[in-house]
């Protein structure tokens, strides 16, 4: 068995080799060439050569990969093969929606399906782990990093991450072993979404209640999918940080959840300890480190420096070293990789698979599942397919680059199908194109801050100019692909640059303006919300994102998404939430100012969590309940009629909603318990079926422990988290 031989390796191992087990480099040369002499790089290569090396991160194809695997198995004593990791967000070249698009499908079995192309093609390239999902539940959009997750909910993001774990890496640890998965990882450990302000690498602050309801489930989700790592995180954790905290990776993760896979670290997280003003030194920030659980340390160098000393000198039990390098030596196993160290590099394997016909149409397919119809008034949508002036506006319809999106690494530049290419496909149109304005002042990287142009109007009379002379307008705008992602907070969620004099310039001339939206992250857009009569969220939809977009556009696929985090009227309501709470003046019954409100705007956002329109239209009715009143441990079943009633084929999310009226700890007014996507023909009816449990109708309490109590409960069924069919029932 694995255990077994682990258990013949380890006794093998020198100290310093264990700690090199437990040491991760980034790619440090291109390693298909020379050898690299001085600095950093000279020091990793020799590292490498010594058996001081793990893992390595972006090292990407297999020629990079075969080479840096070679030394490792060629050169060193035990020649113990490295695993390869990279951050395969969404896709590795062939590049699927953002993730938080794709949570705005809903489409579970899409998303295990996407997560599982881009395994193919990353395990095609040499690469046999993937840092990824980010399983962080965010509710503020300034922080840039919304983009990676499933959005503001965790009964969402749990069945999320449950579907991108499997997709990554199989049905069962033995899939692991297939040359086509990749292990996955569960980051970022924990709380990193709740950074306080939305400002990236802050502190984080928040109560029992909120980690424990919020931000574990779906971390637990993924553990029970199986996922093999997990990444800790930048952020402070009330005042410790996540890397140093041994409550969140010894006490729960491997000791309440068994997880028996590794923790890396992020980035430098471990020497960051010394900044955050946790560790004294870099000796001290390693020993928290590895007491606190964190296995593997990526590019801190502070393991390979440090730890053999503190183990000598008995401030580290050897022991705790043999637990980390046994977890990570176990992965390995289960990948096959000491079975064939190059298992994961054919070439010819790479040839076929990466950018295939298959995982293209793949991609295409996740894309138009993930857009979402927030307006569609006057009919505008679908566009008719012949005798219309088209005129389509906005710098974004004619990029090829901003769709692909934040965190990317390994696809090619302006390898997007852009709006324009996908529309110029409907030939019985007349279309015309004018950017109005340029959107960015420089080229934008990943590594660099995205800088807008602010101040050339004079493409504007041109746009106007096509505006008027078309029968519709259709304007794409927001934000670039590298808008959002780490390192990008905003503090301002308006339309970017000169984007919203475009638009309300544009729709003087001409009001029958679709507006698409590009984005990482929910945007306040309430004059368009006002005013334009159909707005389309198009998100950044990665590689086929044009194709996607004209066939919604074009009614060659009619919209199924809703919203996985809730957009605000301005950036003043954010955080912004479905699942929060009453407080004790939740209305104005007084009909005087003194209740839970803001005095400048309403208190709703502008489009709310589980919200999207078809082309189509759903009515619901029957909700029943199989009784009023249930013991504890009994299911409660509930069902709900769905018809649809317009004029198209569709698909609906049906959500189904809780609220518990009174619990020893305060519950959200309401919570997501169940969902299901439903096809429905034209004019057809179907009865939808959920069940409650304990596992949906009880809460953790603040030391974490797992509470069912009797009560009153209401459920709400709708297509939207802000209206649906009531009723209620007791637990008792
Ligand atoms: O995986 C990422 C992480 O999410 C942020 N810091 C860098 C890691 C590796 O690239």
């Amino acid at each position: 068995t694995i255990e077994q031989r682990i258990d013949l390796l380890l006794p093998l191992m020198t100290l310093e080799e264990k700690v090199g087990q437990m040491n991760q480099y980034n790619g440090f040369w291109d390693v298909t060439g020379p050898a690299p002499k001085g600095g950093t790089a000279e020091l990793k290569y020799e590292h490498l050569r010594k058996g001081l090396v793990g893992s390595m991160l972006t090292v990407r194809g297999v020629k990079e990969v075969r080479a840096v695997q070679k030394i490792a198995v060629e050169e060193t004593r035990l020649g113990i093969p490295l695993i390869i990791g990279f951050d395969v967000i969404h896709g590795y070249k062939t590049l699927s929606p953002i993730p938080l698009a794709e949570a705005a499908s809903w489409d579970l079995e899409a998303i295990k399906k996407s997560a599982a192309i881009a395994a193919d093609e990353a395990s095609a390239s040499g690469i046999n782990w993937t840092f990824g999902p980010n399983v962080d539940v965010a509710n503020d959009a300034r922080w840039g990093r919304v983009m990676e997750g499933a959005g503001e909910d965790p009964y969402l993001g749990s069945k999320v991450g449950y579907a991108r774990v499997k997709g990554f890496q199989g049905e069962t640890v033995a899939d692991l072993a297939k040359v086509n998965t990749i292990a996955a990882c569960a980051k970022h450990f924990a709380a990193y979404g709740y950074v306080e302000a939305g400002l990236e690498y802050n502190i984080v602050d928040i109560s029992n209640s909120k980690l424990y309801n919020s931000v574990l489930p779906p971390f637990e989700s993924t553990v029970e999918a199986g996922v093999r790592t997990f990444m800790n995180s930048f952020n402070t954790l009330n005042g410790v940080p996540a890397t140093g905290n041994a409550f969140l990776q010894r006490d729960i993760l491997k000791g309440k959840w068994k997880f028996d896979g590794f923790v890396i670290s992020d980035y430098a997280s471990i020497r960051e300890m010394i900044a955050h003003g946790y560790a004294k030194d870099e000796a001290d920030a390693t020993a928290k480190a590895v007491i606190a659980g964190s296995d593997m340390d990526m590019e801190s160098y502070l393991y390979v420096a440090k730890l053999v000393d503190l183990v000598k000198s008995g401030k580290v039990k050897e022991a705790l070293v043999d637990d980390a390098v046994r977890r990570i030596l176990r992965v390995k196993f289960e990948l096959g990789l000491f079975d064939d160290p190059y298992r994961y590099c054919d070439e010819k394997r790479e040839k076929e698979v990466v950018g295939s016909k298959a995982n293209n149409d793949g991609v295409l397919d996740m894309a138009k599942k993930s857009i979402v119809l927030l307006k569609n008034e006057k009919n505008l949508l679908p566009l008719k397919k012949s005798g219309q002036k088209i005129a389509l506006i906005g710098a974004l319809a004619n990029d090829k680059n901003s769709p692909l999106g934040s965190w990317r690494i390994a696809a090619d530049d302006n390898t997007a199908v852009s709006v324009l290419e996908g529309m110029q496909q409907y030939k019985d149109n007349q279309l015309v194109f004018e950017k109005g304005a340029d959107l960015l002042k420089q080229k934008a990287t990943f590594l660099t801050e995205t800088v807008f142009n602010t101040t050339d109007k004079s493409g504007f009379e041109a746009a106007k100019t096509a505006a008027k002379n078309a029968d519709v307008v259709v304007m794409v705008l927001g934000e670039y692909g590298f808008q959002s992602g780490e390192g990008r907070s905003r503090t301002d969620l308006n339309l970017p640059g000169l984007q919203q004099e475009l638009l309300e310039e544009i729709y003087k001339v001409n009001p029958n303006v679709v507006l698409v939206l590009n984005n990482g992250r929910p945007l306040s857009i309430p004059w368009a919300a006002e005013n334009v009569p159909a707005i389309v969220e198009a998100w950044h939809l990665g590689t086929q994102t044009g194709n996607a977009v004209a066939q919604v556009l074009y009614g060659d696929y009619n919209p199924s998404g809703k919203l996985p985090m809730s957009f605000p009227r301005n950036v003043g309501q954010v955080p912004i939430y479905y699942n929060k709470y009453s407080t004790g003046r939740p209305t104005d019954s007084d009909k005087n100012v003194f209740w839970s409100h803001y005095m400048d705007v309403e208190k709703t956002p502008q489009f709310p969590f589980g919200f999207g329109l078809s082309y189509t239209k759903f009515d619901y009715k029957n909700l029943k309940l199989n009784k009023t009143a249930f013991a504890k441990g009994e299911k409660v079943q509930v069902s709900v009629e769905v018809t649809n009633s317009g004029n198209y084929d569709g698909k609906e999310v049906v959500q189904l909603y809780i609220h518990d009226e009174f619990a020893s700890i305060v519950r959200p007014i309401k919570e997501l318990k169940g969902f299901e996507l439903v096809n429905l023909k034209k004019g057809e009816t179907k009865t939808v079926s959920f069940t409650l449990s304990d596992k949906e109708l009880g809460f953790y309490d603040n030391e974490g422990k797992y509470l069912v109590e009797p009560g009153t409960f209401k459920i709400m069924v709708g297509g939207s988290s802000d209206k649906g069919l009531q009723d209620g029932f007791e637990l008792k």
